[in-house]
């Protein structure tokens, strides 16, 4: 990779080009994209954020559901005219989106002006594929590499000084029945711990407050030791910092890693869960591998380790065949767990999967009927226990100032939950104590205590 770099910079380094990467979809992706932007700045581009000032732009893509594909290929449309104007300009397209051969077809066919695109186990391979296009001067489309080994040492851009994405994990083995995502991302392939340990010994010493490990199923991870293993060597790094870590799945939630959790004063006391549906009939078609009861174990052990911990999760509404019955299954456990927050999504069928293919698709009304009734149930919940806050003192990272208002800034509770306050810019990327005076259903408010 690095002669593919060094090759690219001395054409590159002197001419003030710019480079913009565009992203959608979930926290891999921006953590994807960091490391574009980090070998782009390698290779000798400006890194600038609005497409207009760009001769080079990359999108990276997502693919989860529908909605994401049509949002990113509106986007790539969009920068037609761009290109019209600046013919020099090169327009690449990676992520999980053209990792599909119908839609990197669809790239060739009807998007003239787009001049590469890679998948996102071919990351790595980025200044390679540029450099090609540079010198064949034609279009690049990769698609079809097999996973292959982890490539450590990628250059990353980050963009917080105090936040930091840590992939530990990539791809995803469970192949649920709805899910695209390990046909884009290819099979499970864990980062040994000693990088993992590095990694993040480097960015605490470098002031780093929150630390958050990513991948699909971070609890199967096995890179020389288990999550739980590697949640301990992280937390006994010298520092002033928190661990997150996303996403887990029910089925592998080991006792070892809620105790070591629980004993980490560095671990946030927050869990994502997924649970996708509250009916053991719809679970066992998902291809989720427990059932209710399995989860509700779950929910149990942490609580019952953790008094104070915040549970959140996601939710599909209209999975195909899911009767009346077995939403109000899904509505009963929500009540049941009574969880901080949920993320909820509407079933969209994914070309390649297996629940794609299923006769007995939701109509789309009761889809939404559904998702309405199952935001209502849980907006309140939500609220409920936001409430439950409301006089204590909680830490605080401080982030920014909120989009509306310089004067208002935000920052996270240890249970990730967002919170505004008044402050000025000397408290950006420190832990504060903020006592909570008001509870909104997706937010909280409260005054610094000095
Ligand atoms: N690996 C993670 C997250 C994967 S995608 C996990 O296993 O939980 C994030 C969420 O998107 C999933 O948890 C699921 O709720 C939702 N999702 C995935 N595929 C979907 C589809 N085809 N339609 C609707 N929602 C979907
Ligand atoms: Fe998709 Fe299931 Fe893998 Fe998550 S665990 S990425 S939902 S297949
Ligand atoms: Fe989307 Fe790929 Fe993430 S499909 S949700 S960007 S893993």
């Amino acid at each position: 990779m690095n002669k593919y770099i060094e090759l690219i910079k001395q054409n590159i380094g002197a001419c003030g080009y710019n480079a913009c990467v565009v992203t959608f979809g979930c926290q891999q992706n921006e953590a994807d994209s960091e490391k574009l932007r980090g070998m782009a700045r390698a290779m000798g581009y400006d890194i600038v954020y609005d497409v207009k000032d760009a001769d080079l732009i990359v999108v990276n893509t997502c693919a989860v559901r529908e909605h994401a594909e049509l949002k990113a290929l509106s986007t790539i449309g969009q920068y037609k005219h761009l290109k019209a104007k600046n013919p020099d300009m090169l327009i690449g397209v990676c992520g999980c989106m053209v990792a599909q051969k119908h839609r990197v077809d669809e790239l060739k066919n009807s998007y003239p002006y787009v001049d590469f695109s890679f998948e996102p186990s071919s990351l790595d391979r980025f200044p390679e594929i540029l450099h090609g296009v540079f010198n064949q001067k034609g279009r690049m489309f990769s698609l079809g590499e097999n996973a292959r080994d982890i490539s450590e040492g990628i250059p990353v851009l980050r963009e917080s000084d105090s936040k930091a994405w840590v992939s530990i994990m990539y791809g995803c083995n469970n192949f649920c029945s709805y899910c695209i995502v390990p046909y884009v991302r290819d099979r499970e392939r864990s980062r040994e711990y000693r990088y993992v340990v590095e990694e993040v010994t480097e960015l605490v010493k470098s002031g780093v407050k929150e630390i958050t490990l990513l991948g699909q199923n971070v609890n199967s991870y096995n890179g020389g030791c288990t999550f739980a293993e590697l949640v301990e060597k992280l937390s006994a790094i010298e520092g002033d910092f928190l661990i997150r870590f996303m996403t887990s799945h029910p089925k592998d939630v080991s006792d070892e890693l809620v105790a070591a959790m629980a004993k980490s004063p560095r671990v946030a006391k927050h869990f994502h869960l997924p649970l996708q549906s509250g009916s053991d009939g719809i679970l066992k078609i998902m291809n989720r591998h427990y059932d209710r009861e399995h989860y509700l174990d779950n929910v149990k052990k942490l609580r019952t380790a953790m008094p104070d911990i915040a549970l959140t999760t996601d939710i599909i509404v209209g999975f195909p065949g899911e009767s009346d019955e077995d939403f109000e299954a899904t509505l009963d456990i929500l009540r049941e767990v009574r969880f901080d927050m949920i993320y909820s999504f509407i079933y969209s069928p994914r070309s390649g999967t297996p629940a794609a293919k299923m006769e007995n698709q939701v109509p789309q009304n009761v889809k939404s009927e559904r998702m309405q009734r199952l935001l209502e149930v849980q907006n309140q919940i939500s609220l409920e226990k936001n409430e439950e806050a409301v006089g204590k003192v909680l830490r605080v990272l401080a982030e920014g100032p909120s989009k509306n208002d310089s004067e208002v800034f935000t920052g996270r509770t240890e249970t990730n939950k967002l919170v505004h306050f008044i402050a000025d810019e000397s408290c950006i990327g420190k832990f504060i104590d903020v006592k909570i005076t008001r509870a909104e259903p997706f937010n909280l408010r409260g005054e610094i205590i000095k």
